[in-house]
């Protein structure tokens, strides 16, 4: 078999890059380790900057998305008690789209499936080989059965334990690392949101998020401790630890629930450098990863592969300026997101090593950011991803 773009990873990445690709034009196939089902199953980011939401317009596949997502103009900082208001809009001009991950997988896996596109679900030992000449190519086997699809480019969208990444010669490649002392327990429910923009909380007991997926489905979390196990968390153990963690007038009106899925992520900051290997790009989590505070994980995926289908799309047409400067553009972008998410993350989290005076630090560096419009104005800006461009 022969394709233009040969595409690992069915996850957003993987999915946006086709649509892109396919409007472009350039034929492609996308190989995933895992079943559609699994795909649909995890459940993760839940906030699209305006960069993410016009790329899916781009894409053709936004029409779900404007009708059924739910547009922000702000969210709650809270301190002390207290809710403080950033107010996006004022702020940038800018709102961002709460839709979950799991819509924006669903919707481009039914936009594939209509245009007839191709899709290996449950492809076993996936590899890349001679990305270095000018002959590579995917191989991989089904059922058991070896298959081999020569092509002009492989594409790496395959995630941060992703074979890609994993096949590059040691000495070619970079890769910058912050592991984080604690994670996310996080619980999906059907219940009404206690509020009715996302509350971001810094408390002595450790961070609380309440996010949600619509005006009926919540997506709340609360740090916890690296050693945790998600059977020691009932939702009720959950949800008074959540509310502990909020203002009184949140936590009497927090309606509970049953949880749905309930998981545990560990907090991590990586860059892989560079992100093209001779015909062997990286895009999204294959290439590096945010602690999701600054919720920029899938966003910064979507924002590498609108890059890269405009970089293969001038290839095609003649020209290798885009590809041959992919990596360092992206790059670019990418460390402002890592920048914004770890400072967001440092001064939401508690840190068991921070001692009094980090805590009084965090506490004023807090104060200042409310009291400061410059403050609050550059923290906007980074939040729609504004700044990362700049
Ligand atoms: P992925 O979504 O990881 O997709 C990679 C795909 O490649 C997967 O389908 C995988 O099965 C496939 N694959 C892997 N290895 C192979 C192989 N060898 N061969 C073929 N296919 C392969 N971001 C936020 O903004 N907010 C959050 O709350 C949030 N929570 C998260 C929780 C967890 C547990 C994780 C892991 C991530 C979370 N993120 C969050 C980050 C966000 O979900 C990711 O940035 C986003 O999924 C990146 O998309 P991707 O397509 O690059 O990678
Ligand atoms: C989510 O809804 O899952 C979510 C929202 C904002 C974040 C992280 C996760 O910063």
């Amino acid at each position: 078999m022969r394709t233009q773009v040969a595409i690992i990873g069915a996850g957003p990445a993987g999915l946006l890059l086709g649509a892109l690709l396919h409007r472009q034009g350039i034929d492609h196939v996308i190989v995933e380790r895992q079943t559609p089902d699994y795909v649909l199953g995890r459940i993760r980011a839940g906030v699209l900057e305006q960069v993410a939401v016009d790329l899916l317009d781009e894409a053709g596949v936004g029409e779900r998305m404007h009708r059924e997502g739910l547009p922000h103009d702000g969210f709650s900082l809270c301190f002390d008690d207290r809710h403080h208001r950033i107010d996006l809009h004022a702020l940038t001009g800018q709102r961002v789209m709460v839709y979950g991950q799991t819509e924006v997988t669903r919707d481009l896996m039914d936009a594939r499936r209509a245009a007839g596109l191709t899709t290996v679900y449950a492809a076993e030992n996936v590899h890349p080989e001679g990305f270095g000449g000018h002959t590579p190519a995917l191989r991989y086997a089904l059922n058991g059965t070896p298959h081999r699809i020569e092509a002009d480019f492989i594409v790496g969208c395959d995630g941060f334990h992703g074979v890609a990444r994993a096949s590059v010669p040691a000495q070619a490649i970079q890769t910058n690392e912050k592991v984080y002392p604690f994670g996310w327990l996080g619980v999906l429910a059907d219940v009404p949101p206690v509020h009715d923009e996302l509350i971001y909380a810094n408390h002595p007991r450790g961070f609380a998020l309440c996010s949600m997926r619509s005006k009926t489905r919540v997506r709340y979390y609360v740090q916890c401790s690296l050693d945790d196990h998600v059977e020691d968390w009932s939702d009720d153990r959950f949800f008074a630890e959540l509310k502990r963690r909020l203002p009184e007038a949140d936590a009497t009106r927090m309606v509970e629930g049953p949880s749905i899925e309930k998981s545990i992520a560990p907090l991590r900051s990586f860059v892989a450098e560079p992100m093209r290997f001779g015909r062997l790009f990286l895009a999204g989590d294959a290439a590096h990863i945010v602690p999701p505070t600054g919720a920029k994980g899938l966003n910064l995926a979507a924002s590498d592969v609108g890059m890269l289908s405009r970089a293969l799309a001038e290839h095609y047409r003649g020209s290798d300026a885009g590809i041959d400067s992919y990596s360092q553009r992206a790059l670019a972008r990418i460390w402002k997101a890592e920048r914004f998410s770890w400072w967001f993350t440092s001064l939401m989290h508690r840190f068991p090593e921070a001692g009094e005076f980090g805590r009084k630090m965090q506490h004023a560096e807090l104060d200042y950011l409310v009291q400061s419009e410059a403050a609050m104005k550059a923290m906007a800006e980074n939040y729609v991803g504004l700044r990362l461009d700049a």
